[in-house]
C-alpha cells in the first residue's frame, strides 16, 4: 500500500508516519529528512539546501523528486508512506509518472487538518531525538526527565530544527497555502482524497488513519 500524508508544518504528518512504519512495515518517505542529511553532508548542494530550509521556502522540485526517484528504486517492504512530498503540483505530476513506471499506485490520500493557532503551538514546542528520530513536544510528549530517549533507549540530544522559530514557520504556512493545498483540489478529483481531523490526540489521529486505509 502507497499513501501520501499531506498537511501544513505540525499537523503530525512525521508522527503518524512514524506509527505506520513500527506497525504495518510500511517505509517513510519524508523529503524533509532526506533534505537534512543532504545538509548534514556539508556539500554545495547540502549548504544551498539548508539556506532555503532555514527562511521556510521550498526548495526546487527537481531536488526533491530527484531525491524520491532514487528511494522508489530500492525495497518497498509494506508500501511507503510519502510524508511531505508532493507539495507542488509538478511534484504531484512527477509521482503519479514514477509509480507507473515502476509499477506501482497510490492508494490514499489522507489531508490532516489542523488550524494555524494548534500548528504554531506544537512546532515551537517540538524537540527531536537526535539518535532515532522520535519526537517530542514540551506540551504533549516532554523529553523524559532522565534525558533517556524512549523509543532507542540512549540518551542522546534532543534537538530543535534551525526552521522552527516564528518567522520561517511564517513563511511555510504561506507555502504551504499558496503552492501545496491546490493538491488537495487535484486529488479529490482523481477520488483519492480522504479527509481527517488531525487536531485530537496522536491515538485519535492514529484511528481516524486506520478507519481510511480500511476503507
Ligand atoms: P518537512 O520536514 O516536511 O516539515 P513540515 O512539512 O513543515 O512538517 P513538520 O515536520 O514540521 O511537521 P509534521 O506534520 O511532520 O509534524 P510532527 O509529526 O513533527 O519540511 C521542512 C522543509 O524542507 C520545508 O519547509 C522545505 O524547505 C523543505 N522540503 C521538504 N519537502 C519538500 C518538498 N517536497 N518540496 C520542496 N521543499 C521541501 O508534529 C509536530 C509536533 O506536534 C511534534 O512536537 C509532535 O510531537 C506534536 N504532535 C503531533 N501530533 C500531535 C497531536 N495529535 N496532538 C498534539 N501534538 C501532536
Ligand atoms: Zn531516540
Amino acid at each position: 500500500m502507497n499513501i501520501i500524508l499531506l498537511g501544513p508544518p505540525g499537523a503530525g504528518k512525521g508522527t503518524q508516519a512514524h506509527h505506520l512504519v513500527a506497525t504495518r512495515d510500511m517505509i517513510q518517505l519524508s523529503t524533509g529528512d532526506m533534505l537534512r542529511e543532504a545538509k548534514e553532508s556539508g556539500t554545495e548542494m547540502g549548504k544551498r539546501v539548508a539556506e532555503v530550509m532555514a527562511r521556510g521556502e521550498l526548495v526546487t522540485d527537481e531536488i526533491v523528486i530527484g531525491l524520491i526517484r532514487e528511494k522508489l528504486e530500492g525495497d518497498r517492504h509494506g508500501g511507503f508512506i510519502f510524508d511531505g512530498f508532493p507539495r507542488t503540483l509538478p511534484q504531484a505530476d512527477a509521482l503519479g509518472q514514477l509509480l507507473e513506471e515502476e509499477g506501482m499506485q497510490l492508494d490514499a490520500v489522507i489531508e490532516m487538518q489542523v488550524d494555524d493557532e494548534a500548528l504554531v503551538d506544537r512546532i515551537t514546542a517540538r524537540a527531536t531525538c537526535a539518535g532515532c528520530g522520535e519526537v517530542y513536544n514540551d506540551n504533549t510528549k516532554p523529553i523524559p526527565a532522565d534525558g533517556v530517549c524512549t523509543k532507542c533507549g540512549e540518551a542522546h540530544e534532543f534537538t530543535r530544527r534551525a526552521d522552527d522559530n516564528e518567522e520561517a514557520l511564517r513563511n511555510r504556512l504561506m507555502e504551504y497555502y499558496k503552492k501545496t493545498s491546490p493538491l488537495i483540489g487535484y486529488y479529490y478529483a482523481k477520488d483519492m482524497l480522504s479527509t481527517i481531523n488531525g487536531l485530537g490526540t496522536v491515538e485519535d489521529v492514529r484511528a481516524s488513519i486506520a478507519g481510511v486505509l480500511k476503507g
